[in-house]
């Protein structure tokens, strides 16, 4: 069972299971919120051995039927409410699907599994924002690193983490937890840095940076998480936490600025034409300065390393989204909620 598996992280997941285990049942447990769209999944929606079930993780006893009656014995968590400024408006959403949530499934898998834990696995997905922020000092994120979050949204995502530990440590449930870096590539909600700035400048709109564009992140091809996730699920150690990112550091500002080059010129525009876009508005509340990642052990012991250079990834990410530019507009406009109307009746 993935769940979140109509959102951006998810899909990728769901895609790459569905197309190299056609063995294994996969079961997406998603409750479509604004950031779920089964536009997605759409070459993978047919598949014999895949299944959507529309339902919210907080619903304790319908995520007990149901692994009662797919008999799950291995679930990959994803499903969260995921961006940090709407955290910042509204955190009681934050707490009740990242916290509540995850704990409903914490309770269904130990209720289900009831102590035969051979072959089981409960995988949640988690941040590097837990750790907190770095100074600009060298500095990495290590599995080791204290939890510090600061915003909304990752002090939810801290908490589930500690649930997910507390259920290891207290029941045995065979657990795995990741933090991973900041994602990029197709499908992702373009409320997120990458994919709204692309859409901006594609429409010539401008590119609202925060502060002053100081601010670093650590960025990874999603198709590389979920590369990561596969590995780590069939061979990670049980009870293990693994950091997971790309050594990739980049300043805010010096990404805005390849995001409007490489966009420009895939648009045949003059090179740079759109750096005039780049406005600095008021910082995010709390925000954090820096992250990086530190994913030595994911690599020493389990043999993962990302496949894609940045600049590679960049233009592959802005080419996708400019090839696809009907999933932006459907997304922008709203209209992808109504897929699911059209496919099941009802959203
Ligand atoms: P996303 O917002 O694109 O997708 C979240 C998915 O979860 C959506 O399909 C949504 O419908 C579903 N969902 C939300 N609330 C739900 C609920 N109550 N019940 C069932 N489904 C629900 O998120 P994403 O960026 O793909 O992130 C996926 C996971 O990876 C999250 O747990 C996030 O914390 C983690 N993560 C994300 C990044 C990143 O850069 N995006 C990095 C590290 C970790
Ligand atoms: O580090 C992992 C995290 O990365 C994930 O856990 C989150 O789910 C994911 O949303 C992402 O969080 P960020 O806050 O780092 O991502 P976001 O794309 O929102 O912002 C990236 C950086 O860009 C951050 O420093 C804030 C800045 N930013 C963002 C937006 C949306 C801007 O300057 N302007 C913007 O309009």
């Amino acid at each position: 069972m993935i769940t979140g598996g109509a959102g951006f992280i998810g899909s990728h997941v769901v895609r790459l299971f569905v197309n190299k285990y056609p063995d294994y049942r996969i079961v997406n447990l998603d409750k479509l919120t604004y950031a779920g769209n089964l536009a997605n999944l759409r070459d993978v929606e047919d598949r014999p051995n895949y299944r959507f079930v529309r339902m919210d993780i907080c619903d304790f006893e319908g995520v007990l039927a149901l692994m009662k009656e797919e008999r799950i014995d291995g679930i990959i968590h994803l499903a969260a409410e995921s961006h940090v400024d709407r955290s910042i408006k509204d955190p009681f959403t934050f707490a009740q699907t990242n916290v509540m949530g995850t704990l409903s499934l914490l309770q269904a898998a130990r209720e289900v599994w009831n102590g035969e834990w051979k072959g089981k696995r409960f995988y949640h997905i988690s941040t590097d924002e837990v750790y907190g922020a770095l100074e600009m000092d060298g500095s990495l994120f290590t599995e080791e690193t204290r939890y510090q979050p600061h915003s909304p949204y990752s002090a939810a995502k801290a908490s589930s983490d500690h649930f997910v530990r507390a259920f290891h440590d207290t029941y045995g449930l065979p657990t795995i937890v990741t933090n991973c870096s900041n994602n990029y590539g197709p499908y992702q909600f373009p409320e997120k840095l990458i994919p709204l700035f692309i859409n901006n400048i594609r429409h010539r709109r401008s590119l609202p940076v925060y502060g002053k564009g100081e601010n670093v992140r650590d960025w990874l091809y999603v198709e590389d998480h979920a590369r990561a996730i596969d590995t780590i699920f069939h061979n990670g150690r049980t009870g293990e936490t693994y950091n997971i990112g790309g050594f990739n550091e980049w300043k805010n500002i010096d990404l805005v600025k390849l995001l409007v080059d490489t966009t420009d010129r895939l648009l045949g525009r003059a090179p740079g034409e759109d750096r005039d876009l780049i406005t600095f508005v008021t910082d995010r509340a709390g925000h954090d300065l820096r992250y990086a990642i530190d994913s030595t052990k994911l690599r020493d012991e389990l043999g993962w390393e990302p496949s894609l250079q940045f600049e590679e990834g960049i233009e592959k990410t802005v080419r996708w989204y400019l090839d696809n530019q009907d999933w932006l507009d459907n997304v922008t406009s709203g209209d992808y909620m109504k897929y699911y109307e059209q496919m099941y009746g009802g959203r």
